[in-house]
């Protein structure tokens, strides 16, 4: 892959999911400078260390870090992973206080030394903390953004991958609304290869049925619970994906991807930050307006609305 000179990721956060985002982007070459801060100076020295000393095995990018926020200077994307992460059985809503705490006193700094930056919000609810850092930030929608359901997106097409026996660049398919327990796909538009997914079949690949696909959404829509229950964590697949973001942001890709933007006037959803189909580039996220829904799929995006919305209006100013 191209590593476009000079660029410059910030990841904001040494926990598991920013050590594993900085992993993925020195791995994939994804920037040419990556810096990893956070306010926990030995954890994060520690961790910029133990990615520095694989940089033989690595493509370009270089990894400088550390607790001093200049260590985000001049960057043309920042990642924020930091805050409180669930514990095993809690809803990413419920971490909407303490991080929205964090989002508040974090935006002005980084924008102080990185103000031509756009901004990807991965810290959960990552939808919520994208309002709030838009409202203080002041930024336009698509300068701040959320990772949203990539992540659950990519959950979905290596399952539907799997199941009908074939790559999962080949499937089609989009997680849209909250990245949370209210998300969901839009079956309606969901292709493998140009076949709509409920004709597909080929030998050893029996036709999906529409009961299979609702287990299948429900699978990822809990995918999140289960590695939690098990490590701890997800961090992996956060990694690679938000590495994915940041590349079609640097390389100015326009591509298609579901993050979260703040929406406005957009099929009935306003001032509310959702996953939709967007044109990532170098710009940002704009989301694509005349994506189609089902009457279906759009009480479904409105119930996601709703759902932030109440989650918001609990953190006050
Ligand atoms: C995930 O979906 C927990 O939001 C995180 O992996």
């Amino acid at each position: 892959m191209e590593i476009i000179e000079n660029s410059k990721l910030t990841v904001v956060g040494a926990g598991s999911v920013g050590s594993s985002v900085a992993y993925a982007a020195l791995i994939r070459g994804s920037a040419r400078h990556i810096a990893l801060y956070d306010v926990a100076t030995e954890k994060v020295e520690a961790e910029v260390l133990d990615l520095a000393h694989g940089t033989q095995f690595t493509g370009s990018s270089d990894i400088v870090g550390g607790s001093d926020i200049s260590v985000a200077a001049g960057s043309h994307v920042v990642v924020i992973t930091a805050g409180a992460k669930q514990k095993p059985g809690q809803t990413r809503t419920e971490l909407a206080e303490v991080n929205a705490g964090i989002i508040r006193s974090m935006m002005p700094q980084l924008l102080e030394v990185a103000p031509h930056a756009v901004y990807v919000i991965v810290t959960n609810p990552c939808d919520v903390l994208t309002v709030i850092a838009q409202e203080v930030s002041g930024l336009p929608p698509e300068r701040v953004f959320a990772s949203g359901t990539v992540l659950d997106t990519s959950r979905l097409r290596w399952k539907l991958a799997e199941r009908a026996g074939v790559s999962t660049g080949s499937v089609h398919a989009h997680i849209v609304g909250e990245h949370g327990d209210t998300e969901f796909p839009l079956w309606s538009r969901a292709t493998i290869g140009t076949v709509p997914i409920l004709d597909w079949q080929v030998p050893g690949h029996p036709r999906l049925t529409r009961e299979e696909l609702d287990a299948i959404a429900i699978d990822v829509r809990d995918a999140a619970y289960k590695v939690i229950r098990g490590k701890g964590a997800t961090n992996y697949a956060i990694g690679l994906s938000s590495a994915r973001i940041v590349e079609a942001i640097l390389r100015d890709e326009h591509a298609v991807m579901p993050v979260s933007t703040v929406l406005h006037d957009f099929h009935g959803v306003d001032g509310v930050a959702l996953s939709v189909p967007s044109i990532v580039s170098a710009t940002g996220a704009v989301p694509i307006r005349n994506t189609s829904f089902s009457a279906e799929e759009l009480d479904l995006l409105h119930r996601s609305a709703t759902a932030l919305e109440g989650v918001r209006a609990t953190l006050g100013a």
